[in-house]
């Protein structure tokens, strides 16, 4: 008997883009009043990388959608949707998408911008999912692109230690599968309004009066993080009829170690199934799954045919996770 075939949103490639400058926690150490061993021990944090002038959201976006495209032997023109997780892009408007899509020279591609901080990527594809299952689009580049070193507040040792620059990218495009077969097999996505004020950044192009620094009660995001985030993940267990040890590969969102840890341990899947650049990249926001998909698939961790579980948080509070199949 042949299986019934069912149209799915497929990862057919990634791709990541890292500024060269490394700063390390001990340089970060004669910048403000903050030691290696602070750093490492709280978040697990080793390095971050800081963009130069040239290296904008969608400098990096589109590098990282140039080598996405590459990777799954797409044309630019070929390509259908850009969409771009960023809190942190070039101008208010246009969408940091559209200068990717100039780069790129996808000119038949639509795209747009969607703010939700460190969730933006797992937001990102579940709109991206839903438009290539209802039939839209054939192809989405689904990117995080960050640039935080731009909105650090370099006076509170509490925040500007703990974030970085980067973008990641993954390419989803339509195609007809098995039930077994590959693909993106849910999205869950959440946002509680009311911790707005727990992480934000101060201000934007319509409150000028503000310094447009980010700001962060750390104690209070870490209390709710684990909590919010095994919820998320349960939910898309529960949903696909899965437990934990059917999970190949845990691919959260890198703010910290500990939280990703805690993560981890809830769900009883081995540090070893579970992808980790906090330490190398710090919190790149949005770009942080996909910068780490990218590097896991690009080191041969994760294999095609294996299930992968993503998670994020993020500000807002927002808040999801999205299990595919590769
Ligand atoms: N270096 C040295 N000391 C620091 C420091 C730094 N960079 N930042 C804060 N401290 C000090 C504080 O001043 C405080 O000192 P005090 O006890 O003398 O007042 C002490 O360390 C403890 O600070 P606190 O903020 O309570 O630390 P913590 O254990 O909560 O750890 C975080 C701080 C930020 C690492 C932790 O709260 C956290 O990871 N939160 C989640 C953040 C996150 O992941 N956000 C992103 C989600 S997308």
């Amino acid at each position: 008997m042949s299986d019934i075939l069912i149209r799915r949103a497929v990862l057919t490639g990634t791709g990541a883009y890292l500024p060269e400058h490394i700063v390390t926690n001990a340089e970060m150490a004669q910048r403000v009043d903050t030691s290696d061993d602070w750093i490492t021990e709280r978040t697990g944090i080793r390095q971050r990388h800081f963009s130069a002038p040239h290296e904008t959201a969608s400098f990096m976006g589109a590098a990282a959608g140039r080598e996405a495209l590459a990777a799954a032997g797409l044309t630019p023109e070929a390509l259908g949707a850009i969409i771009v997780g960023t809190s942190t892009p070039d101008n208010a408007f246009p969408s940091t998408a559209v200068h990717i899509q100039a780069a790129l020279g996808a000119k038949n591609a639509f795209g747009f911008d969607l703010s939700a901080a460190c969730s933006g990527f797992i937001y990102g594809l579940s709109v991206a999912d839903a438009m290539i299952r209802a039939g839209q689009v054939e192809s989405v580049l689904v990117i995080g692109s960050e640039v935080y070193s731009r909105i650090l507040n370099f006076e509170d040792r509490g925040t500007c230690v703990l974030f970085g620059d980067g973008a990641g990218a993954v390419l989803l495009e339509a195609r007809n599968v098995a039930k077994s077969g590959p693909g993106l097999l849910s999205t869950h996505l959440h946002a509680d309004g009311t911790l707005a004020d727990i992480l934000y950044v101060d201000g934007a192009v319509g409150r000028p009066e503000m310094t447009g620094h980010l700001v962060m009660h750390g104690k209070e995001v870490f209390r709710h993080a684990v909590t919010l985030l095994s919820g998320a993940v349960s939910e898309a267990l529960e949903t696909n009829g899965l437990s934990a040890a059917d999970i190949d590969w845990l691919v959260p969102h890198q703010a910290n170690k500990r939280i990703i840890d805690g993560v981890g341990k809830k769900l009883g899947l081995p540090p070893e199934r579970v992808v980790v650049t906090v330490d190398q990249h710090a919190n790149t926001s949005a770009a942080s799954i996909p910068l780490a998909l990218a590097l896991a698939v690009r080191d041969g961790r994760i294999k095609p045919g294996q299930l992968v579980l993503l998670e994020a948080l993020g500000g807002g509070l927002t808040w999801g996770s999205a299990l595919l199949r590769l």
